[in-house]
């Protein structure tokens, strides 16, 4: 964390020719289990990671405000009362997207100079998007000397995503980045808002991220086709089970199998899926507070499996790297974050890290020819803004 806020403050100072005031700080995360249940008002686990974004600001001293990204090595600019998202720099959408949500909540914004580091990495499940929105938020509500609740800077960066930006995404990666804590797996009822951080056993279990470096579809595309699905399947059990079902999470297992061989598909398969899905995280959850790690890892298994066969948001590779993991004695692996590409976690036995990673790897460029990225995750505390 340290050499990326290092990092911050010299293209801070390269290109504004001074040092930053505040840096907002915010971690990737990994989903542990509860695929795409969020949106649906479901369970989820997750864990916050030692990757961060950092964004360096000032208060600007002209009309215009700037942001630099030093990852991508490009700079977006504009006016506070006429921002537009721009379909060729999304990256800078995300930033503009939580200053409109700030304004819209009557937060103050003025004008001001920013500068993006990170090593979070993009592309890889890991949501370094929402690690960009509350590095973002963070910072200017600092930079202002304005204070929000934990939620709501989860919340406000989540409404960015889904309006600014476009992408209909639930709350898991926000609140993550926001909550996370240090050797913990963060729970969430997404409903209720009940959240709690469950020690992971430390020094006998760890995650390691796969990267599977193949990406099969546009996942904003395939993401919006199925948040709809689950919609409709909802709509569809309203109508038969009555109005207090608003989303999937108010159909029981019980009452899906009643109904299970009526409603049509892909809609029964996408249900099946999300209610499942709940009723493993509530598991994994009670597994991880007895210490039972096992059955936690054996929940991680089943939803990759729910994932692949009725969600079908899996890829081959994520396929064959779930497979491996097997193979190579993790305790539970699955794909992890939207799926159509991306990485698998995998829950492994501290002592078996290393040889795990590097036989997997090895294996896994031996059937495919690509070469995965692998990262050891420690897991980490949440965001956090700091002043100069
Ligand atoms: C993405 C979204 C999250 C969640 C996951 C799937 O990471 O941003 O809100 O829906 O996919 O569980």
């Amino acid at each position: 964390m340290q050499e990326v806020i290092e990092q911050a403050r010299n293209a801070f100072r390269e290109r504004y020719g001074r040092n930053p005031a505040v840096y907002g700080i915010a971690p990737g995360r990994v989903e542990v289990l509860g695929n795409h249940t969020d949106y649906n008002g479901g369970y989820v686990m997750s864990a916050a990671i030692d990757r961060v974004t950092v964004v360096a600001v000032d208060k600007a001293g002209r009309g215009q405000s700037w942001v630099f990204a030093t990852q991508k090595g490009v700079e977006a600019t504009f006016a506070l009362d006429a921002i537009q998202p721009d379909p060729h720099d999304r990256w800078a959408d995300y930033v503009k997207g939580v200053v409109v949500e700030m304004q819209k909540a009557g937060l103050p914004v003025e004008p001001f100079d920013a500068v993006v580091a990170g090593n979070v990495p993009i592309g890889a499940g890991v949501s370094s998007s929402a690690s960009l929105e509350v590095a973002t938020a963070m910072a200017l509500l600092e930079l202002h000397g304005a204070s929000l609740p934990q939620w709501e800077v989860a919340k406000l960066c989540r409404r960015a995503e889904n309006e600014f930006v476009g992408m209909p995404c639930g709350i898991l990666d926000q609140f993550s980045s926001v909550f996370g804590e240090r050797d913990s797996i963060l729970f969430l009822d997404t409903r209720t808002e009940e959240h709690e951080a469950i020690p992971l056993p430390t020094g006998s279990f760890g995650l390691i991220l796969i990267h599977s470096m193949a990406q099969h579809a546009l996942v904003s595309g395939d993401y919006a086709t199925r948040h709809r699905e689950c919609m409709e399947a909802a709509a569809w059990f309203r109508e038969r089970l009555g109005e207090h079902v608003q989303l999937l999470r108010d159909v029981s297992w019980e009452e899906f199998l009643q109904w299970e061989s009526q409603i049509p598909e892909p809609l029964r398969r996408r249900a099946r899926h999300v209610i499942s899905e709940n009723r493993r995280v509530l598991e994994g959850r009670d597994a991880l507070h007895r210490g039972d790690v096992a059955r936690l890892g054996e929940m991680m298994y089943a939803s990759h499996e729910s994932s692949r066969a009725d969600y079908e948001n899996s890829t081959p590779e994520l396929d064959l790297l779930v497979k491996l993991a097997r193979e190579y004695g993790a305790t539970g692996a699955r794909l992890t974050g939207a799926g159509w590409g991306g990485a698998t976690i995998n829950l492994v036995k501290e002592a078996q890290m290393e040889e795990f990673a590097r036989r997997v790897g090895e294996e896994y460029t031996r059937l495919t020819g690509i070469q995965p990225m692998v990262y050891r995750c420690h897991i980490a505390q949440g965001a956090t803004a700091i002043r100069e």
